[in-house]
Protein backbone atom coordinates (compact mmCIF):
# COMPACT_ATOMS: atom_id res chain seq x y z
CA UNK A 1 0.00 0.00 0.00
CA UNK A 2 2.90 2.27 1.06
CA UNK A 3 4.76 1.53 -2.08
CA UNK A 4 1.77 1.95 -4.30
CA UNK A 5 1.24 5.75 -2.60
CA UNK A 6 4.78 6.46 -2.98
CA UNK A 7 4.66 5.53 -6.53
CA UNK A 8 1.19 6.96 -7.78
CA UNK A 9 3.05 10.26 -6.19
CA UNK A 10 6.39 9.92 -8.12
CA UNK A 11 3.94 9.48 -11.20
CA UNK A 12 2.10 13.31 -10.13
CA UNK A 13 5.27 14.31 -10.15
CA UNK A 14 5.75 13.68 -13.82
CA UNK A 15 2.56 14.07 -15.21
CA UNK A 16 1.88 17.16 -16.95
CA UNK A 17 -0.67 19.81 -14.41
CA UNK A 18 -2.71 20.30 -17.33
CA UNK A 19 -3.37 16.53 -17.87
CA UNK A 20 -3.91 15.98 -14.22
CA UNK A 21 -6.49 19.32 -13.87
CA UNK A 22 -8.20 17.50 -16.52
CA UNK A 23 -8.38 13.86 -14.80
CA UNK A 24 -9.34 15.52 -11.75
CA UNK A 25 -12.18 18.02 -12.92
CA UNK A 26 -13.68 15.04 -15.01
CA UNK A 27 -13.91 12.86 -11.90
CA UNK A 28 -15.18 15.80 -9.60
CA UNK A 29 -17.85 16.73 -12.35
CA UNK A 30 -18.85 12.66 -12.64
CA UNK A 31 -19.31 12.80 -9.14
CA UNK A 32 -20.99 15.80 -8.42
CA UNK A 33 -24.38 16.76 -6.87
CA UNK A 34 -25.11 19.74 -7.92
CA UNK A 35 -24.09 19.07 -11.60
CA UNK A 36 -26.73 16.34 -12.49
CA UNK A 37 -26.86 15.03 -16.18
CA UNK A 38 -29.58 16.98 -18.25
CA UNK A 39 -32.61 14.79 -19.21
CA UNK A 40 -31.69 15.06 -23.13
CA UNK A 41 -28.30 14.98 -24.81
CA UNK A 42 -28.56 15.72 -28.84
CA UNK A 43 -26.25 13.55 -30.32
CA UNK A 44 -24.29 13.71 -33.64
CA UNK A 45 -25.63 16.67 -34.72
CA UNK A 46 -23.83 20.78 -35.35
CA UNK A 47 -23.27 23.16 -33.30
CA UNK A 48 -25.90 25.56 -34.24
CA UNK A 49 -28.35 22.74 -34.28
CA UNK A 50 -27.93 22.50 -30.71
CA UNK A 51 -28.22 26.61 -30.72
CA UNK A 52 -31.19 26.65 -32.41
CA UNK A 53 -33.29 24.52 -29.53
CA UNK A 54 -32.20 26.35 -26.77
CA UNK A 55 -33.15 29.71 -29.25
CA UNK A 56 -36.28 28.30 -29.31
CA UNK A 57 -36.80 27.27 -25.19
CA UNK A 58 -35.56 31.23 -25.13
CA UNK A 59 -37.79 32.83 -27.54
CA UNK A 60 -36.71 33.34 -31.20
CA UNK A 61 -38.19 36.81 -30.62
CA UNK A 62 -36.95 37.18 -27.18
CA UNK A 63 -35.83 40.58 -25.50
CA UNK A 64 -31.95 38.92 -25.08
CA UNK A 65 -29.20 40.32 -23.01
CA UNK A 66 -26.71 38.05 -24.42
CA UNK A 67 -22.79 37.87 -22.74
CA UNK A 68 -20.34 35.85 -24.85
CA UNK A 69 -16.91 34.66 -22.47
CA UNK A 70 -14.88 33.53 -25.19
CA UNK A 71 -15.97 35.04 -28.68
CA UNK A 72 -12.29 34.39 -30.68
CA UNK A 73 -14.12 34.58 -34.52
CA UNK A 74 -17.24 35.26 -33.72
CA UNK A 75 -18.85 31.78 -34.67
CA UNK A 76 -21.12 30.74 -31.96
CA UNK A 77 -21.84 34.91 -31.48
CA UNK A 78 -22.69 35.32 -35.37
CA UNK A 79 -24.97 32.36 -34.90
CA UNK A 80 -26.90 33.53 -31.61
CA UNK A 81 -27.24 37.01 -33.70
CA UNK A 82 -28.54 36.07 -36.39
CA UNK A 83 -31.44 33.59 -34.96
CA UNK A 84 -32.93 36.55 -32.39
CA UNK A 85 -35.38 38.27 -34.26
CA UNK A 86 -35.71 40.97 -31.58
CA UNK A 87 -34.64 44.75 -32.43
CA UNK A 88 -34.03 45.72 -28.61
CA UNK A 89 -31.67 42.40 -28.22
CA UNK A 90 -28.50 43.21 -26.88
CA UNK A 91 -25.28 40.92 -28.33
CA UNK A 92 -22.08 40.94 -26.13
CA UNK A 93 -18.58 39.37 -26.88
CA UNK A 94 -16.08 39.42 -24.10
CA UNK A 95 -12.81 38.44 -24.72
CA UNK A 96 -9.17 39.72 -25.01
CA UNK A 97 -8.96 38.63 -28.64
CA UNK A 98 -5.45 37.83 -27.63
CA UNK A 99 -6.20 33.97 -27.08
CA UNK A 100 -5.88 32.08 -24.07
CA UNK A 101 -4.39 33.90 -21.23
CA UNK A 102 -2.47 30.88 -20.55
CA UNK A 103 -1.82 26.72 -21.32
CA UNK A 104 -5.15 25.52 -21.66
CA UNK A 105 -4.77 21.35 -22.86
CA UNK A 106 -2.48 21.20 -25.47
CA UNK A 107 -2.59 24.80 -26.51
CA UNK A 108 -0.36 27.12 -25.35
CA UNK A 109 -1.39 30.64 -23.81
CA UNK A 110 -2.35 33.30 -27.00
CA UNK A 111 -3.41 30.58 -28.02
CA UNK A 112 -6.86 31.33 -30.61
CA UNK A 113 -5.32 35.16 -30.73
CA UNK A 114 -6.88 37.14 -33.42
CA UNK A 115 -4.25 39.99 -32.72
CA UNK A 116 -7.31 41.98 -31.32
CA UNK A 117 -9.13 42.12 -34.40
CA UNK A 118 -12.94 41.94 -33.57
CA UNK A 119 -15.27 40.14 -35.63
CA UNK A 120 -16.94 41.84 -38.54
CA UNK A 121 -20.31 40.77 -37.38
CA UNK A 122 -22.67 43.69 -39.07
CA UNK A 123 -25.74 44.37 -36.57
CA UNK A 124 -26.22 47.60 -34.38
CA UNK A 125 -26.86 45.20 -31.42
CA UNK A 126 -23.79 43.81 -31.02
CA UNK A 127 -20.86 45.03 -28.56
CA UNK A 128 -17.37 44.07 -27.39
CA UNK A 129 -15.67 44.17 -24.14
CA UNK A 130 -12.08 43.51 -25.04
CA UNK A 131 -9.40 42.76 -22.58
CA UNK A 132 -9.39 39.97 -19.89
CA UNK A 133 -13.07 39.09 -17.99
CA UNK A 134 -11.49 40.77 -14.99
CA UNK A 135 -10.47 43.60 -16.42
CA UNK A 136 -13.84 44.35 -18.35
CA UNK A 137 -17.08 42.41 -16.85
CA UNK A 138 -17.11 44.40 -13.89
CA UNK A 139 -16.36 47.70 -14.89
CA UNK A 140 -19.23 46.94 -17.70
CA UNK A 141 -22.05 45.72 -14.94
CA UNK A 142 -20.94 48.84 -13.19
CA UNK A 143 -21.97 51.31 -16.17
CA UNK A 144 -23.79 50.20 -19.28
CA UNK A 145 -24.04 46.54 -18.54
CA UNK A 146 -26.40 47.39 -15.87
CA UNK A 147 -28.56 49.42 -18.18
CA UNK A 148 -28.44 46.99 -20.77
CA UNK A 149 -29.88 43.95 -18.24
CA UNK A 150 -32.54 45.61 -17.13
CA UNK A 151 -35.63 44.27 -18.74
CA UNK A 152 -33.76 41.87 -21.12
CA UNK A 153 -33.67 38.26 -20.79
CA UNK A 154 -30.09 37.37 -19.62
CA UNK A 155 -28.04 34.53 -21.43
CA UNK A 156 -24.36 33.43 -20.87
CA UNK A 157 -22.32 31.69 -23.11
CA UNK A 158 -19.09 30.41 -20.91
CA UNK A 159 -16.39 29.73 -24.04
CA UNK A 160 -13.20 30.49 -22.29
CA UNK A 161 -11.74 27.13 -22.05
CA UNK A 162 -10.30 27.79 -18.40
CA UNK A 163 -11.07 26.92 -15.11
CA UNK A 164 -10.39 30.09 -13.64
CA UNK A 165 -12.09 32.13 -16.36
CA UNK A 166 -15.42 30.46 -15.86
CA UNK A 167 -15.07 30.94 -11.99
CA UNK A 168 -14.69 34.30 -12.16
CA UNK A 169 -17.45 35.18 -14.33
CA UNK A 170 -19.84 32.87 -12.38
CA UNK A 171 -18.99 34.60 -9.38
CA UNK A 172 -19.19 38.22 -10.60
CA UNK A 173 -22.34 37.36 -12.19
CA UNK A 174 -23.66 35.97 -9.15
CA UNK A 175 -23.60 39.62 -7.73
CA UNK A 176 -26.38 41.07 -10.10
CA UNK A 177 -28.40 38.29 -11.60
CA UNK A 178 -30.98 36.38 -10.04
CA UNK A 179 -31.77 33.49 -12.53
CA UNK A 180 -30.27 33.18 -16.03
CA UNK A 181 -29.57 30.66 -18.73
CA UNK A 182 -26.51 29.15 -19.09
CA UNK A 183 -24.23 27.73 -21.88
CA UNK A 184 -21.58 26.01 -21.12
CA UNK A 185 -18.67 25.14 -24.21
CA UNK A 186 -16.75 22.65 -22.49
CA UNK A 187 -18.54 20.42 -20.31
CA UNK A 188 -15.54 17.88 -19.89
CA UNK A 189 -13.16 19.99 -17.99
CA UNK A 190 -12.18 23.42 -16.35
CA UNK A 191 -15.13 24.90 -17.24
CA UNK A 192 -17.81 22.74 -16.03
CA UNK A 193 -15.33 22.32 -12.90
CA UNK A 194 -15.72 25.86 -12.29
CA UNK A 195 -19.50 25.76 -12.58
CA UNK A 196 -18.92 23.08 -10.09
CA UNK A 197 -17.24 25.36 -7.28
CA UNK A 198 -19.53 28.20 -8.08
CA UNK A 199 -22.53 26.35 -6.82
CA UNK A 200 -20.69 24.84 -4.30
CA UNK A 201 -19.53 27.84 -3.00
CA UNK A 202 -22.27 29.87 -3.72
CA UNK A 203 -25.22 27.55 -2.40
CA UNK A 204 -26.72 28.34 -6.35
CA UNK A 205 -28.40 26.17 -8.16
CA UNK A 206 -28.50 24.70 -11.95
CA UNK A 207 -30.91 22.88 -13.62
CA UNK A 208 -29.46 21.34 -16.95
CA UNK A 209 -31.76 20.89 -19.62
CA UNK A 210 -29.97 20.31 -22.64
CA UNK A 211 -27.02 18.19 -23.98
CA UNK A 212 -25.41 18.25 -26.84
CA UNK A 213 -22.45 15.12 -27.30
CA UNK A 214 -20.19 13.81 -30.18
CA UNK A 215 -21.37 10.58 -32.33
CA UNK A 216 -20.12 7.59 -30.22
CA UNK A 217 -18.76 8.88 -27.38
CA UNK A 218 -21.50 8.20 -25.53
CA UNK A 219 -20.76 9.44 -21.36
CA UNK A 220 -18.33 12.22 -22.89
CA UNK A 221 -20.86 15.76 -22.89
CA UNK A 222 -19.47 18.45 -25.04
CA UNK A 223 -21.97 21.38 -24.23
CA UNK A 224 -24.85 22.09 -22.00
CA UNK A 225 -27.43 24.20 -21.32
CA UNK A 226 -29.35 24.88 -18.10
CA UNK A 227 -30.85 27.53 -15.89
CA UNK A 228 -28.54 28.84 -13.36
CA UNK A 229 -30.75 30.07 -10.11
CA UNK A 230 -28.46 32.39 -7.80
CA UNK A 231 -31.14 32.05 -4.92
CA UNK A 232 -31.01 35.79 -5.03
CA UNK A 233 -34.50 36.55 -6.71
CA UNK A 234 -36.06 33.70 -3.88
CA UNK A 235 -37.23 36.87 -1.45
CA UNK A 236 -38.76 38.45 -4.16
CA UNK A 237 -40.34 35.87 -6.46
CA UNK A 238 -38.22 36.49 -9.25
CA UNK A 239 -38.26 34.93 -12.36
CA UNK A 240 -35.67 35.15 -15.19
CA UNK A 241 -34.70 38.53 -14.19
CA UNK A 242 -32.17 40.76 -13.26
CA UNK A 243 -30.82 43.68 -10.94
CA UNK A 244 -28.30 45.33 -11.87
CA UNK A 245 -26.00 46.77 -8.98
CA UNK A 246 -22.20 45.63 -9.66
CA UNK A 247 -19.18 47.40 -7.81
CA UNK A 248 -15.94 47.82 -10.46
CA UNK A 249 -13.10 45.94 -8.55
CA UNK A 250 -9.15 46.06 -8.94
CA UNK A 251 -7.96 44.64 -11.41
CA UNK A 252 -4.66 41.96 -10.99
CA UNK A 253 -3.91 39.25 -13.26
CA UNK A 254 -6.00 37.50 -15.92
CA UNK A 255 -8.97 35.86 -15.70
C1 LIG B 1 -12.60 28.50 -27.63
S1 LIG B 1 -12.32 30.16 -27.96
C2 LIG B 1 -13.95 30.79 -28.19
C3 LIG B 1 -14.69 30.15 -29.34
C4 LIG B 1 -15.87 30.89 -29.84
N1 LIG B 1 -16.95 31.01 -28.87
C5 LIG B 1 -16.40 30.31 -31.15
O1 LIG B 1 -17.56 30.42 -31.42
O2 LIG B 1 -15.64 29.75 -31.92
C6 LIG B 1 -11.84 30.76 -26.37
C7 LIG B 1 -11.64 32.27 -26.30
O3 LIG B 1 -11.65 32.65 -24.93
C8 LIG B 1 -10.79 33.76 -24.76
N2 LIG B 1 -10.44 33.83 -23.33
C9 LIG B 1 -10.19 32.79 -22.49
N3 LIG B 1 -9.97 33.23 -21.24
C10 LIG B 1 -10.10 34.59 -21.28
C11 LIG B 1 -10.02 35.60 -20.30
N4 LIG B 1 -9.75 35.32 -19.03
N5 LIG B 1 -10.23 36.88 -20.67
C12 LIG B 1 -10.50 37.17 -21.97
N6 LIG B 1 -10.60 36.25 -22.96
C13 LIG B 1 -10.40 34.97 -22.62
C14 LIG B 1 -9.64 33.50 -25.72
O4 LIG B 1 -9.05 34.69 -26.14
C15 LIG B 1 -10.35 32.78 -26.89
O5 LIG B 1 -10.64 33.67 -27.94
Amino acid sequence: MIVLRELCKNLATFAPTNTMETWCNYGVIRRSSVLRPPPEAMSGVVKTKYFDRIGDVVGRDANLAYMEFGVWEGSSLRHWVSANTNPQSRFIGFDSFLGLPQQWRRRPAGYFSVEGQTPDIDDPRVGYQIGWFNQTLCPWLAGEGGEILKGRTPVVHLDGDLFHSGLYVLTRLHTVLDRYHLLIDNYSGGEARSLHDYLTAYGASFEPRLARKRKGVSRVLGQVYGVVDTGRGADRGASVQVEAKAEAEPVGGHA
